[in-house]
């Protein structure tokens, strides 16, 4: 892709993500197998949550984990820049879903994001997004403030180093003597360098959008640097047994020493 500047690429992601949110919204519902198997339940354990909590959910989508957070009885303000994403959020109709603070706000747009409040939060989650966003530093600095002081933030990845736009699945067979074997791996060709690229997250979405690869230095050296420290971590690929996808070589369990998605919680140091 063309060099593309931050703000210009931020519009160009948001307007992406509006033309996609209601295609989106159907298919994402309460939760895919993506959610399902790899991301909510490292993001519960990591979360930790107690009763009673506040907490925020960065780039909530079409809100399915605000409402399971909801559910649980945590009291969540949730936001997306996709208006039409919000839209489709708050058109659920639960009880628990009418209980959460939905805005339309942009996680690169450090004023708006420090109107939430000063220390806050008991907990901050963003899951699968940080990798749509343009800039992700005016999100890191202003949690430093929105959180409380032992809050925590918790965050899931594409895993850069194995889920990355230079990175094809592959299947290879051998006949060794006769006994014939197929492996499933990837092969990845470009990590250290951030790029911008565009993929499909969903197959037959509208419109192609925008992924933001940065390698995990660019991740956490951000964090560290704003007064962060890592204290959870894991990597999440799909068990042997499930056979789910779309495609031949989608995500499965066939790739289950290759973890497409990582999980991370990181605190005020
Ligand atoms: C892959 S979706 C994930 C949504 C939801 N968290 C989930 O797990 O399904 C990425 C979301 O990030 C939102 N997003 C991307 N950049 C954003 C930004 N700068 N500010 C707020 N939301 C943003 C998009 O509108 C989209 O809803």
């Amino acid at each position: 892709m063309r060099e593309i500047k931050p703000r210009e690429a931020n519009e160009k992601a948001r307007k992406v993500w509006n033309s996609n949110a209601t295609f989106w919204n159907k298919h994402m519902g309460e939760g895919n197998d993506f959610v399902n198997h790899l991301v909510w339940p490292a993001t519960e354990r990591l979360l930790d949550l107690k009763a009673n909590e506040e907490i925020l959910d960065i780039a909530c989508g079409n809100g399915f984990s605000s409402r399971k957070l909801s559910r649980i009885g945590a009291k969540v303000t949730a936001f997306d820049f996709s208006e039409v994403m919000i839209e489709a959020a708050m058109s659920v109709k639960s009880d628990e879903n009418k209980r959460i603070d939905y805005r339309v706000m942009d996680a690169t747009d450090p004023s708006a994001l420090l109107d939430l409040g000063t220390h806050r939060y008991d907990a901050a989650i963003c899951c699968m997004a940080l990798f749509d966003m343009a800039d992700i530093e005016p999100l890191f600095r202003s949690l430093l403030r929105l959180l409380k002081k032992d809050g925590r933030f918790v965050f899931s990845l594409i895993h850069p180093c194995f889920n990355n736009d230079r990175m094809v699945q592959i299947a290879e067979m051998e006949d060794r003597e006769g006994e014939i074997s197929t492996r499933y791996g990837v092969k990845v060709w470009g990590y250290m360098t951030p790029t911008t690229s565009q993929g499909v997250g969903i197959p037959g979405q509208p419109e192609v959008q925008l992924y933001f690869h940065r390698p995990l230095q660019l991740v956490l050296q951000p964090l560290f640097r704003i007064g962060f420290v890592l204290d959870g971590f894991e990597e999440r690929a799909f068990p042997p047994e499930y056979d789910g996808g779309t495609f031949p070589l989608s995500w499965s369990g066939k790739y289950s020493e290759i973890p497409p998605v990582l999980v991370a919680r990181v605190r005020p140091k």
